[in-house]
């Protein structure tokens, strides 16, 4: 599985990251992130805005003044996720009875005063309320519990200065909220209404990213194909055009597309700028139509597999990504065979699989959960082994091939090797040879040696 996750995966830095240590004398925050880049944005954005205001960083939970937890609230088990972690800050709270505990993101939207039913919280703050985090941080300090979960249709933080604690790839959020309202997900209600940045704000961040030395930047968004910046008219590929042109030493990603928004003029763009990577996350949710009508997903798997045949007409070499979801409710063994079918016809590069979990206040909650626990969990197994070999077998076409690769650091496994990415999203671990003399944030050039359903192996050209 191509390992950049996807807005709604599991968090990349679902363990705290460690964060510089406070310069400024003033109360030192920790903040961990879960759920989807949209929250990794979204923590830069609250240390921003918390920095500005004379708070400072604890680099580890134990120094910790205010510790916020920015959640995520797509799936039942992301939420109990946090339950528990809340249930291990109490320890912290015990010690220390002066410690602010805040809970950011999704879940605060959608659970609002049910969480500071909870002792431990003191602070519960929705995605659009991060510029009051001072004021209400303040006020918790001082013994003032506090919540703030409006939703705005206006709010994109455009102004902000997102505090990045990591120098190669960066995060941009270009638009905020959702308005597709499939059925099985929560975000349109933890997010509100779709709204844009503006197109000039972006390239700037963009040209600033350039000059601190950043060598790569993800564009995100739950639906990045509704993009519209309301002053000029730009959309998304515009944007795309754009940013390729105003930064291109960088690399340029981004996530999500809708199959159904998904114009020929992004393909296009991405087709004629090197610098816009050719990675492709097109989320197909099901095999089957009466289950996508269900889902309101708004296409057929025949519009999706036309979107399909269009990227690789012009982009032969692209990569593709997918999420499904196993067991929506009155999901019949026949679809769930067509979306295995899907799978194998489109044969995607990696795929995020889920059991569904049904949220309340969502369309499908009303539908009912009627695909037994087993079955569904015998219908992801089913998915995820047939992914596993399709990966497999792509990523041993690889071997042979030369890459340019993004070095990235060392390997996790081994401080002898190092780990990069390709242009198409797949990580490659090579041997580290200090003596060529690259540095992190270097491009090399790469041949795979071997691989794997997840990772390929390489040697320095
Ligand atoms: N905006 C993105 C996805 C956001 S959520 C898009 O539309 O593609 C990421 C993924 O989580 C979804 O694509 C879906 O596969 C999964 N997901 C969302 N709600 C879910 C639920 N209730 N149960 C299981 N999986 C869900
Ligand atoms: Fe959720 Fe659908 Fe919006 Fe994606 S497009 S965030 S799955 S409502
Ligand atoms: Fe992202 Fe989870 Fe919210 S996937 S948008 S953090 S519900």
């Amino acid at each position: 599985m191509i390992d950049l996750p996807v807005l709604g995966s599991p968090a990349p830095n679902a363990v705290p990251e460690p964060l510089t240590p406070s310069a400024s004398g003033g109360p030192r925050v920790f903040i961990e992130t879960y759920g989807c880049q949209m929250n990794v944005s979204d923590s830069e954005i609250v240390l921003g805005v918390l920095s500005a205001n004379g708070y400072g960083l604890a680099d580890k939970v134990e120094d910790a003044d205010v510790i916020l937890l920015n959640t995520c609230a797509i799936r039942d088990n992301a939420e109990r996720k946090i339950h528990e972690r809340l249930g291990h800050l109490r320890v912290h709270k015990k010690r220390n009875n002066n410690l602010v505990v805040g809970v950011l993101g999704c879940m605060a939207e959608r659970l609002r005063t049910k969480l500071l039913e909870k002792e431990l919280v003191d602070l519960v703050v929705g995605p659009d309320e991060y510029r009051r985090m001072p004021e209400l941080v303040t006020a918790a300090m001082g013994g003032e519990r506090g919540i703030a979960v409006k939703l705005s249709k206006v709010e994109t933080y455009d102004d902000i200065e997102p505090f990045r604690t990591e120098g190669i790839s960066a995060w941009i959020s270009i638009m905020r909220g959702c308005d597709k309202f499939c059925t099985f997900c929560v975000v349109p209600f933890t997010r509100g209404r779709e709204r844009s940045r503006s197109l000039p704000l972006i390239t700037d961040e963009l040209l600033r990213l350039q000059d601190a030395g950043f060598k790569e930047v993800t564009l995100l968004g739950q639906n990045v194909d509704s993009y519209l910046d309301e002053s000029t008219g730009a959309d998304f590929a515009d944007l795309l055009i754009a940013s390729a042109k105003a930064v291109p030493s960088m690399r340029i990603r981004y996530t999500t597309s809708h199959p159904q928004d998904m114009s020929d003029r992004v393909i296009a763009a991405m087709a004629e700028y090197d610098n816009i990577c050719k990675y492709i996350h097109l989320p197909i949710q099901s095999g089957s139509d009466r289950i996508l009508e269900l889902m309101n997903r708004t296409y057929t798997v025949d519009h999706y597999l036309g979107r399909i045949a269009r990227i690789r007409e012009m982009m032969p070499d692209c990569a593709l990504s997918t999420d499904i979801i196993a067991g929506f409710c009155t999901e019949t063994a026949e679809d769930h065979q067509a979306t295995l079918d899907v799978m194998r016809t489109v044969r995607y590069d990696g795929a995020y699989m889920f059991a569904y979990s049904p949220r309340e206040n969502t369309k499908a909650w009303k539908m009912g959960d009627d695909v037994p626990a087993e079955v569904k969990n015998q219908r992801l197994q089913e998915i995820i082994e047939l992914q596993n070999d399709i990966s497999r077998e792509i990523n041993l076409t690889e071997v042979g091939r030369q890459h340019h690769v993004l070095v990235e650091g060392p390997s996790k496994r081994n401080n002898e090797e190092w780990k990069g990415r390709t242009d198409t999203n797949k990580t490659v671990i090579f041997p580290h040879e200090d003596q060529r003399g690259y540095i992190v944030g270097d491009t090399v050039r790469c041949t795979i040696t071997h691989s794997n359903s997840a990772t390929l192996f390489g040697k320095l050209d």
